[in-house]
């Protein structure tokens, strides 16, 4: 692996979560104040009515709290829909952006995508924008056609690219307990490093490009190792301190690149 960013393990908490699950975010925040993650920064998007007390838990920690969806407008009447302003005041430093589940159940185009990313990222976030074939996209072969779509079309231009994270999930791979092989995400990720560094000449290093979908604490390690792949987006299993912060200690020991 050349010189890369810090690397980023995520927990999407998608629509789970109720107040006395807050003894999780406490339980995370604890363990990444260990040094858990060693080198890794960790962060929790819970769902919204969770966020500020999140933040609030992991103030003066090394964990970092996020959205998992802001609208693209500033403000105004979107009723039920959140600015990413509105997850910055409540002490968002990150935002989830296009993930597959929002693009299926919310008609999310790639243009309303990168819509929201530059939203987020004005709002000062960083946005993680998801991409990711279906099943019968890679059946065809046809997977880098998909994902180089999708990050063409998603992918904010004018912007740092620190402030940019692509989270490579495969739909087919979302909560069924399957992977791609790591040597098809590191296929894929080399990929998607260099379609990055084509919108960011000779700084396409810095756009950290996670992987998602089943992460484990019995697959991270292989996972995580492939190629170009800076770090994970974990569903299933940020539920519990327990097994998110297995999956984050796989960065315990390895120094810091770039
Ligand atoms: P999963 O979800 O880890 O439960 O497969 C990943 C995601 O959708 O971000």
């Amino acid at each position: 692996m050349s010189s890369r960013s810090r690397p980023l393990v995520a927990g999407n908490w998608k629509m789970n979560g109720l107040r006395a699950d807050l003894a999780e975010i406490r339980a995370i925040r604890e363990r990444t104040v260990d040094g858990v993650a060693g080198e890794a920064e960790v962060l929790v998007c819970p769902p919204a009515t969770l966020l500020a007390q999140a933040a609030e838990i992991a103030a003066g920690s090394p964990l970092a709290i996020g959205g998992q969806n802001c609208h693209s407008a500033e403000k105004g009447a979107h009723t039920g829909d959140l600015s990413a302003r509105m997850l910055a005041d409540a002490g968002a430093t990150y935002v989830i952006v296009g993930h597959s589940e929002r693009r299926a159940d919310h008609n999310e185009t790639n243009v309303g995508v990168r819509r929201k990313a530059l939203a987020a990222i004005a709002a000062g976030l960083r946005a993680i924008v998801c991409v990711g074939e279906a099943k019968a996209d890679r059946d065809a072969g046809r997977e880098m056609t998909v994902v180089g779509r999708q990050l063409q079309g998603s992918l904010p231009t004018d912007v740092e690219p620190q402030q940019l994270v692509v989270a490579y999930e495969p739909i087919w791979a979302i909560g069924t307990g399957l992977t791609p092989t790591a040597a098809d995400v590191a296929e894929m990720h080399g990929f998607m490093r260099r379609e990055v560094e084509k919108i960011f000449p000779g700084r396409g290093g810095l756009v950290r490009l996670l992987y998602g979908g089943s992460v484990k604490p019995d697959n991270a390690a292989e996972l995580l190792a492939a190629a170009d792949v800076d770090g994970a987006l974990v569903g299933g299993a940020s539920l519990t301190a327990r097994d998110f912060m297995a999956i984050a200690s796989t960065y315990a020991g390895v120094p810091a690149e770039g």
